[in-house]
């Protein structure tokens, strides 16, 4: 059994492998004295103190389980800008490049935008270039709220039933974020005409479906595709090939779903999805969406998946929130889902399940032992405790 929960052999979509991720054997011992090389890319706002506290828990993993991590820092988006007048400047990406995966933090300052042009911001220029530098097709939204946290969610405790427990595997590199032509002209005086294309190809469609349903038979078994099929081209494209694909996962129950129902079916029922397959732009709204549900963004990390070598995946984690300019610097932020990101990093780029269980038991522990940052505290709850990113942070890594 392979070690790796994903086994991408590009271009061929049917040779992806997927394990279990609980209950996978210790990495052997051949593979426990390499080093594993990291490039931490905080970026902006609160990046870097969210990126500090996951190298702190990092650091503990590192200590309580005899690994190895080379860890370099690099800027990144409009640090980039300020240190090497660019988004994503050469060395970092050529640290990329040398690195077994990617940590990420945030990017983006929209009050700086109208300083250069869109093309250079951070989003398109460093983010973007890095999915599809990377070819990172496969994005991976764990949406989970903790039972403690159930006041911070804005459904009803009826509607969050048994627990939410959601999926959300989204196509990265194609869609309308990639198609071409993507442009802006003038088609007569002052009047302007802009346009962006959405393209998918039956290999890409079969791909990112086979992540999905693999994914899916590691939890409840069950996949809901999102599309537009009333309307789109590509949605009718994207029913016919995820049905195809279904044939090989007889133990998975399929369901299609429009992109607007889905929408309104996260408030209404959460409870039935497991993993909600969408395409790239609908995969953006919808896993926003899905993220409010477990009270708040900086809950909810995500793993961007590219090629397999060897044993390893190469994969970028990050955390689903973004910069949060308004708390940067304040010891406001939380870093559970930077740190998270770390553990999705330790499981499925390289098989490290026994550190990643490892963390996330220790946040687990921390949200029970009542330890919460601004965003996800209540003043009802009396056992809760207030804190900052700095001792959210110390404290799991104790608990490491
Ligand atoms: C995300 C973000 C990005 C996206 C932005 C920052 C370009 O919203 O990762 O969901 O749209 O993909
Ligand atoms: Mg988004």
């Amino acid at each position: 059994m392979s070690l790796i929960p994903f086994h991408f052999a590009q271009p061929k979509a049917d040779k992806i492998s997927f394990t279990s991720a609980r209950d996978l054997p210790t990495l052997p011992a051949s593979m426990s004295s390499k080093t594993f090389k990291l490039a931490a890319l905080a970026g902006d706002g609160i990046g870097p103190e969210v990126m500090r506290e996951a190298i702190k828990v990092l650091r503990a993993v590192e200590k309580r389980f005899s690994l190895q991590f080379d860890i370099t820092e690099a800027p990144v988006g409009w640090a980039g800008i300020d240190a090497a007048g660019k988004a994503l400047p050469d060395a970092t990406l050529e640290l990329c490049r040398k690195s077994d995966s990617i940590l990420f933090g945030s990017v983006g300052l929209p009050d700086r935008d109208p300083t250069i042009p869109k093309e250079e911001r951070p989003e398109r220029a460093a983010l973007l270039r890095l999915r599809k530098e990377f070819s990172l097709f496969a994005n991976l939204r764990p949406v989970k709220l903790y039972k403690q946290l159930a006041h911070a969610c804005p459904l009803s405790l009826e509607r969050q039933g048994n627990g939410i427990d959601v999926l959300v595997v989204r196509e990265l590199t194609g869609g309308m974020y990639f198609g071409q032509p993507k442009k802006t002209e003038q088609v007569s005086p002052g009047v302007m005409r802009a346009i962006d294309t959405m393209v998918y190809t039956t290999p890409e469609i079969e791909r990112i479906a086979h992540v999905a349903f693999k994914a899916a038979q590691l939890r409840r078994k069950k996949v809901t595709s999102i599309d537009k099929a009333n309307v789109l081209e590509n949605g009718v494209l994207w029913r016919d090939v995820v049905t195809t694909v279904s044939k090989h996962y007889p133990d998975v129950a399929l369901e299609h779903m429009f992109v607007d129902n889905g929408a309104m079916q996260l408030m209404l029922k959460p409870t039935q999805f497991d993993v909600m397959l969408c395409e790239n732009m609908f995969g953006d709204i919808l896993s926003d969406e899905a993220a409010a549900l477990a009270g708040s963004l900086g809950m909810l990390p995500s793993a961007s998946l590219g090629a397999t070598n060897g044993n390893q995946t190469f994969g970028f984690y990050e955390p689903a929130g973004g910069t949060a300019p308004d708390i940067a610097g304040k010891n406001l932020a939380n870093p559970i889902a930077q740190i998270l990101s770390v553990a999705l990093m330790l499981r499925y780029s390289f098989g490290l399940n026994d550190a990643a269980n490892a963390i996330d038991d220790a946040v687990t522990k921390a949200i029970a032992s009542g330890l919460r940052t601004g965003d996800i505290y209540s003043a009802a709850d009396a056992t809760a405790k207030k804190v900052g990113t700095r001792e959210m942070g110390d404290a799991i890594a104790a608990g490491v």
